[in-house]
């Protein structure tokens, strides 16, 4: 069996964001195992306009050029690992909105949590768990809350990630889950494909 493809999504988009440097850190932190490959995906590549379509994915699939860019990219991976901010106590609207432009491509796949800002941004990882049962995902219980000292210290006070070692094991404990899952639910896909096929 190939080794699972994580992707590591970054779900802001505006200028002088801070989710890509928390992607960036922990994709370094994903490099050095060997169960699993990572990529960043950007919500920034793959631009979407607001969800207006007839009906949702689940029963009629979006086939503008677009969407299907985005619904490709998460039927290729087999595991996600969501870096999010809170807007308004809840995930960015961005990120919810090309969320509802899928729907089979991410079900059955593990979705971990990196979440970043004043209070650790428990309450738009609740929210988003929410969301990606309703697309069949797996959600993680091990996530990673970037809290108001870090957070200030690396957005206002220059530090970097390394100021903070309390934080590295919980992404590598959060990993070593997302790995598991990764691999036990794609060896599931596929011998569920191999019994239809
Ligand atoms: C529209 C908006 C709403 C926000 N709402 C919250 C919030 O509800 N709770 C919170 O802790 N921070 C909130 N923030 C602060 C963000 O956590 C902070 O700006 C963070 O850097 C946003 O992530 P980004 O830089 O990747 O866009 C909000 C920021 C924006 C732009």
């Amino acid at each position: 069996m190939s080794k699972p493809r994580i992707g590591i999504v970054i779900s802001t988009t505006r200028e002088g964001r801070f989710g890509e440097r928390v992607a960036r850190w922990v994709t370094d932190l994903a490099a050095g195992r060997t169960d699993i490959t990572t990529e960043i995906v950007d919500l920034r590549d793959y631009p979407l306009p607001f969800f207006e379509s007839v009906a949702s994915p689940r029963f009629v699939p979006i086939d503008t050029p677009e969407a299907k860019k985005w619904s490709s990219k998460l039927a290729e991976l087999d595991g996600y690992v969501f870096v999010t901010a809170e807007y308004n106590h809840s995930i960015s609207g961005v990120l919810k909105n090309a969320l509802d432009f899928v729907f089979a491509e991410p079900a059955r796949k593990p979705a971990a949590f990196v979440a970043y800002g004043a209070v650790g941004e428990a309450r738009a990882v609740e929210h988003l768990r929410n969301i990606v049962v309703e697309l069949s995902m797996v959600p993680l219980n091990r996530a990673v809350h970037v809290n108001m000292e870090p957070f200030l210290g690396l957005i206002r006070d220059g530090k970097d990630f390394a100021d903070y070692p309390y934080l590295a094991p919980t992404v590598e404990t959060m990993l070593e889950e997302l790995a598991w899952y990764a691999e036990t639910l794609k060896a599931g896909r596929d011998a569920a494909e191999l019994k239809a096929a």
